[in-house]
């Protein structure tokens, strides 16, 4: 996978930089500006080097039309501030106002398209239709720079197609995001320690399934231990559970144990009525979880137990959150693990998503960690093992 370094002199290039700028909006108000952050090493790399630099990014899915909520505009604001210096924003994608946008660069200058997203082609599964697109954004570049790392996963123009019609490369969050998961799947130093939450058994199978074959020890927390629970023969009261997945949990349960890896479960649980910021809460055993309560973090018992786990790690891989870490009462489970696999003296990679998104929620150091991705879906597909159509497209 070519860096941009080997682009060649980019002084006065037009560089279309693909990158993955979704982030959550409160109305205009960008209410975790992770990607945009992680954005600005590339574009400040390429700025550095003479380029005109064309950002490509979504916001949210549009259904292939302009809509106003989904207007990149706040995050082009954002982008200025971060960098220190303007950014253009060009109010469509390939129309006037983006050649009008492009041709107005100078050199070591910065715009952004208005939502790709708002042309039905991006996403369209018809080749015919994204190569097209594709073409009209090859239009207003010399290169193109693939860093959108959350994006890499779909086979969408600005991410698969445009690297076919242009000279590519990676951008350098592309390139330190593919390191830091081949560190850990690819020979990781042992004992190799994976934590999952999150909601849904049934968004994580693919990666249990790959990493079972993988890892000394499976920890696992968040919604998606009820099903776990429940697979063990315990009442899991209100708490979210996925009945048709109890078979497929049994069987993973089996082949832990055949393996020899350690698939380790909840011992306590913090309970509640309801889910909100004010819940009357209680401390209950996994196995003994009222009828009329909710199961909505990991308690204290297995705050300890799960830390005992992560103490000698080498390698640990963290996705998804250990309970609604959202609210008050039921964050300490969250933010105890994320201490933990911060602490761990080798590689600490937290999976994108609503664990990266809890991590920058609950005030903790990013930089204790090795590596926080920036992708959730994509980071997902690669812990599953799958090759991911943006990145095998740059290794043409
Ligand atoms: C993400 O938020 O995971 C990426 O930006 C990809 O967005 P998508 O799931 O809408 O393609």
């Amino acid at each position: 996978m070519r860096g941009i370094d080997e682009l060649g002199d980019l002084r006065g290039q037009r560089v279309l930089l693909r990158s993955d700028l979704n982030v959550p909006l409160d109305g205009s108000v960008i209410t975790d500006d992770g990607r945009v952050r992680a954005s600005v090493p590339t574009i400040r790399r390429l700025t550095a080097a003479g380029a005109r630099v064309v950002v490509m990014a979504h916001l949210g899915r549009p259904k292939g039309a302009p809509e106003p909520k989904y207007s990149l505009a706040p995050v082009a604001k954002r982008l200025g501030e971060l960098l220190g210096a303007d950014v253009a924003f060009a109010t469509d994608t390939v129309g006037e106002s983006a050649r009008k946008t492009v041709a107005a660069l100078a050199d070591g200058e910065v715009a952004l398209l208005e939502n790709l997203r708002f042309d039905a082609r991006e996403t369209s599964k018809d080749d015919a239709e994204r190569g097209a697109f594709a073409a009209e954004l090859a239009d207003l570049g010399d290169v193109f720079v693939s860093d959108g790392f959350g994006v890499v996963h779909r086979k969408q123009a600005s991410v698969y197609d445009l690297a076919q019609a242009l000279p590519h490369a990676a951008g350098l969050l592309v390139q330190a995001e593919v390191q830091a998961f081949a560190k850990v799947l690819v020979d990781p130093e042992r004992p190799y320690v994976v934590v999952l939450g999150g909601s849904k058994v049934s968004d994580k199978l693919g990666v249990i399934d790959n990493l079972l074959e993988k890892v000394d020890r499976l920890l696992i927390g968040g919604g998606m231990a009820f099903t776990f629970l429940k697979a063990q023969g315990y009442e899991v009261g209100g708490s979210l559970l996925e009945d048709d997945q109890l078979d497929t949990v049994r069987e993973y349960l089996t082949r832990a144990a055949d393996r020899g890896v350690e698939l380790v479960l909840p011992v306590d649980v913090v309970v509640a009525a309801d889910i909100s910021a004010d819940a009357a809460t209680s401390v209950v055993p996994a196995s003994a979880i009222p009828a009329d309560q909710k199961g909505l973090d990991i308690g204290p018992a297995t705050i300890e137990l799960f830390r005992g786990k992560l103490a000698d790690a080498r390698t640990v891989v963290w996705n998804g959150p250990m309970g609604v870490f959202e609210l008050p009462p039921f964050a300490e489970g969250t933010r105890q693990i994320a201490v933990a696999v911060s602490e761990v003296g080798g590689t600490s990679v937290v999976g994108g998503g609503d664990s990266a998104a809890a991590v920058r929620q609950l005030g903790l150091d990013e930089g204790a960690f090795t590596h926080i991705s920036t992708g959730g879906g994509a980071s997902l597909e690669l812990l599953e093992g799958k090759e991911l159509p943006g990145l095998t497209v740059l290794e043409s």
